[in-house]
């Protein structure tokens, strides 16, 4: 096992009563005055939203409201958000969404500390040295960003889609009620479900050969997903199965079922590009791109490949040919994405056909213009990425 650090402090509070808490653990986390901030209508609708503001109005707690983050959270609504905190005074945001509202709140934490663009973080620039505290009240499961170092934001001049990790920005509290994940459309559960596989999976597909307590707790859950995510397309208000996928999207996202600094993302990489192009959901970019990646790569180390086929697909392992069981594996998880809903081609992703301008502008952003590569598994220059762009057109 390799060396690796491991840090979780997010306190998750858990269960169909956990909204009670949320004005308690605003005070805790020392909040006095809150931002609320909120993606598009869902939460409104729900009247999630209003018992947020509700609790924080019965403790005294005041807050100003900031909606409109959509899928892909925008540079300009942080900006927004950003002069909204400074304007108001605000010292604690409580997000209420998915990845997308936690993403662009934690972009707003670092900011307002900051006298320079926020961008210059994303781009390297510099580094933050504070991120203003953080609450989430958790909507979808997928991303993990309730308990990831992460957070991805879109500038759209250009539309460049980029992350950017730090502790800093860690939730102080997530709270995950399953039964809020009801009102999700199936696409946007199936795409939380192959997101929550594929954190697992660019984890799994790593240069560390020694992970078998991690290579079984990351099979467990993978199972799981596969399970649950039909239970709950076929019955939206099966709350032990909601129960199940929410909390698998945190753990695997948090490191326990694997170390994200050992990992591989290359898909993550090809699927953002596709994301910031086209503006795809998130989940369904790395649908379209998984299998053509895992057939480009598989043959670096095949025995994992088998691994996967036999230990979360279900395959039969052909001892005679180990190549056979790792492709028909990687076979088994296309069937699986498509029997979710989720596309498995660039086409079937934008519901037209990709152009080779396009696939080559992907590869130019996504290598930096040739000068970075992606991927540890196997590692991918421009080229290979164009090649595999091709092999999910
Ligand atoms: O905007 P509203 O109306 O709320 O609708 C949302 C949105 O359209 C809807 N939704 C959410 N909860 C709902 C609901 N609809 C009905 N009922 C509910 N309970 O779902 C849609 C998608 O929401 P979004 O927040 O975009 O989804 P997700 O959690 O998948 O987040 C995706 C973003 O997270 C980034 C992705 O790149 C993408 O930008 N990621 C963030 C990571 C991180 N911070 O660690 C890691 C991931 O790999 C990922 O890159
Ligand atoms: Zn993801």
């Amino acid at each position: 096992m390799k060396d690796f650090s491991f840090y979780a402090p997010t306190e998750v509070v858990f269960g169909a009563k956990s909204e009670e808490k949320i004005a308690e653990l605003v005070r805790h986390h020392g909040g006095t005055k809150v931002l609320v901030h909120y993606g598009g209508e869902s939460a409104r609708r729900s009247g999630l939203l209003d018992k947020v503001c509700g609790q924080l109005t019965a403790a005294g707690i005041e807050h100003v409201l900031l909606g409109g983050v959509v899928p892909n959270p925008r540079l300009s609504k942080v900006h927004e958000g950003i002069d909204l905190c400074r304007r108001e005074g605000i010292d604690f945001i409580v997000a209420v969404g998915g990845g997308s509202v936690i993403d662009s709140a934690k972009a707003i934490g670092y900011g307002v500390g900051y006298d320079g663009d926020v961008w210059d973080f994303y781009l390297r620039r510099t580094v933050p040295q504070s991120c203003m505290p953080i609450g989430a009240v958790l909507t979808i499961p997928a991303a993990g960003s309730e308990m990831s170092d992460s957070s991805v934001i879109t500038n759209e001049d250009g539309n460049i889609k980029l992350g950017y990790t730090s502790n800093l920005c860690r939730c102080k509290f997530a709270v995950m009620n399953p039964e809020r994940t009801y009102t999700l459309p199936p696409y946007q559960t199936a795409a939380g479900v192959t997101d929550i596989i594929m954190h697992t999976l660019e984890r799994y597909f790593s240069k560390d050969d020694d992970m078998t307590l991690v290579d079984s707790m990351a099979e467990a859950l993978m199972r799981t997903m596969k399970d649950s995510v039909f239970a709950v397309l076929d019955n939206p208000h099966d709350y032990r199965n909601r129960a199940q996928i929410m909390w698998a999207g945190s753990l695997a996202h948090n490191d326990i079922t694997g170390s994200r600094a050992a990992g591989d993302w290359a898909t993550h990489q090809l699927g953002h590009e596709l994301s910031a192009m086209f503006d795809a959901t998130h989940g369904a970019s790395l649908a379209a791109v998984w299998a053509s990646w895992a057939r480009y790569v598989y043959k670096e180390n095949v025995s994992r490949f088998v691994r996967l086929a036999v230990n979360v697909m279900g395959v039969d392992n052909d001892y005679t040919s180990p190549e056979a069981t790792a492709l028909a594996g990687i076979a088994a998880m296309e069937r699986f994405f498509r029997a979710i809903g989720m596309p498995v081609s660039i086409k079937e992703l934008i519901v037209r056909d990709v152009t080779d301008g396009e696939i080559d502008e992907m590869a130019r952003k996504c290598s930096c213009g040739g000068t970075v590569t992606k991927g540890t598994f196997k590692v991918l220059h421009r080229d290979d990425m164009v090649a595999i762009y091709r092999m999910a057109r």
